[in-house]
């Protein structure tokens, strides 16, 4: 097997797209993340942008120990000085250097020629040099370079010392073909290119990303460029975990990346969350219906065998199953399978009423996900309580008092008591507290809708403490308030007496 570099660009490319910054202990937690995901390189920042990047670029570098740390910079000698600078507590080190070759850059951007761009190419990676060892040249716009001059500028930077040539597709306008066609040109015609590892970095303006970047891959390049969910400028780079499960699986092209498959969830997650970019439901890999299988005749076929419709194995990406979408349509089997999945067997008897329950919730929402089915099983499992919430009836507004009446059934007795309170729950939890009069404090209530929308179930998750033990409550409820008072209710249930 030969080996892909993965050099992950999250926090720098991906990083640049306005509402995704983060701060420096969110991009060394990320970091830490792409080090356990297996990443070969981790390009830190662009350190002489500003000093917020800098610091970044210093404390990623002490946070993390296997994968290279990487620095943008231009082909400027004070870029090059605050790069190595900020490089310096790196276990590994590159500094990624470059400029612009296609001729729309060199004329307008740089009022220049192509004969002072590569000596200014050159003096860069030979600049660089004096600091690391390990330098990589990025010809900018490289997809719309003329082939014959861009092997000329590849040539004289590896002759300088490049270790790494990135050719970034920089505004994503090559087609797979045609960008396959400029690696394998560059393999062919540059004298040297073996002492150089040559690396993709494909944008994903026309969608053509994760084509473009295998395309490169089959036709030599033997790193890649990538972010996580595909985030960078515009519409994003290649992402990281498309190319690591093509290359899994499609084991016969032969190159592998030493990507810990199961990390990619979870990383996919963090990013999306840490910078409040959700991904798409439909995004390859990691899109929350990538795997899902909502037709009648594709879950049939899946209980039946996985293979049928699937191509991948959702755990080998740290998805723990095929999460089957469950909708009004769906039978007691898919329920039953479902709920098998997320380590709940019912008997048969409890399995039909959960079911009920479930086509009555099918009703009201769009789609079923795993935490309403774990809800609705967990409540049946509740039926055993010696104390059950009987009623709730709760007044409250703006500019009122609020009040709840409520009954209680303690072992089969009926309980019923009235408060007022600094809001509903308050209300709720005070009616509560006459009938069940215990020495018990709140410490703490959250509240967190399951998916979206405003017929959404509620959860809430409650701490109390009574007797010196802390005991965790769990309540469910499109009523947010009869949620937070089945929470209590269900610590109380708990309690050691
Ligand atoms: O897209 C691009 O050309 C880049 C370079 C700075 C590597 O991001
Ligand atoms: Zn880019």
């Amino acid at each position: 097997m030969d080996r892909l570099y993965i050099f992950d660009t999250t926090l720098r490319d991906g990083e640049q797209v306005p509402g995704c910054q983060l701060n420096t202990v969110e991009k060394i937690q990320v970091a830490k993340q792409l080090e356990l995901l297996g990443v070969d390189v981790i390009e830190a920042g662009f350190p002489i942008s500003s000093p917020g990047d800098f610091n970044s670029v210093i404390e990623i570098s002490k946070a993390v120990t296997w994968p290279t740390i990487c620095a943008l910079t231009r082909a400027v000698e004070k870029d090059i000085d605050v790069a190595a600078e900020a490089l310096k507590f790196a276990k590994h080190k590159r500094i990624h250097t470059g400029i612009g070759t296609s001729d729309s850059h060199i004329k307008y951007k740089f009022n220049s020629n192509r004969e002072e761009i590569i000596e200014r190419a050159v003096r860069a990676v030979k600049y660089a040099k004096r600091y690391v060892e390990d330098v990589e040249f990025y010809a900018e716009d490289a997809g719309r370079t003329d082939n014959e001059y861009l092997a000329r500028v590849v040539e004289a930077v590896i002759k300088a010392g490049a270790t790494v040539v990135n050719i970034p597709d920089t505004t994503g306008y090559c087609l797979p073909a045609e960008y396959g066609a400029k690696i394998k040109y560059l393999c062919d015609h540059v004298a040297g290119i073996e002492h150089a590892i040559i690396s993709t970095h494909c944008h994903n303006d026309l969608g053509m990303a994760t084509a473009n970047t295998m395309s490169g891959v089959l036709n030599g390049a033997r790193q890649a460029e990538v972010t996580i969910n595909g985030i960078g400028e515009r519409a994003g780079n290649t992402s990281l975990e498309e190319v690591a499960m093509i290359l899994k699986c499609h084991k016969g092209v032969g190159i592998e990346t030493n990507i810990n498959t199961t990390k990619i969830y979870p990383t996919s997650r963090m990013v999306s969350s840490l910078m409040n970019m959700p991904v798409q439901p439909n995004k390859a890999i990691v899109g929350k219906n990538a795997f899902a299988h909502s037709s009648g005749i594709h879950q049939d076929g899946v209980l039946k065998n996985v293979q049928t419709y699937e191509i991948m194995n959702p755990q080998d990406v740290g998805i723990d199953d095929n999460a089957i979408v469950l909708t009004a349509r769906s039978g007691r089997a898919a329920l039953k399978s479902r709920l098998h999945a997320l380590g709940v067997d019912l008997a048969q008897e409890k399995l039909d009423a959960v079911y009920q329950e479930f086509l009555k919730l099918a009703d009201k929402k769009k789609d079923i996900n795993d935490d309403d089915i774990l809800v609705l099983a967990g409540a049946d499992r509740s039926q055993n309580h010696r104390i059950k919430l009987d009623y709730l009836q709760v007044t409250s507004g703006v500019g009122v008092k609020s009040v709840a009446s409520l009954g209680l059934l303690i072992a089969g007795e009926k309980f019923e008591a009235c408060a007022s309170g600094n809001g509903p729950v308050d209300a709720a939890i005070k009616a509560l507290k006459k009938i069940v009069n215990r020495q018990m404090t709140l410490k703490e209530f959250t509240i967190q809708a399951i998916s979206k929308g405003s017929d959404d179930m509620g959860k809430v998750h409650m701490q109390v403490e009574y007797d010196g033990h802390m005991y965790y409550g769990f309540g469910a409820n499109t009523d947010i308030i009869a949620a937070s008072v089945e929470a209590y209710i269900d610590c109380i249930n708990k309690f050691k007496i």
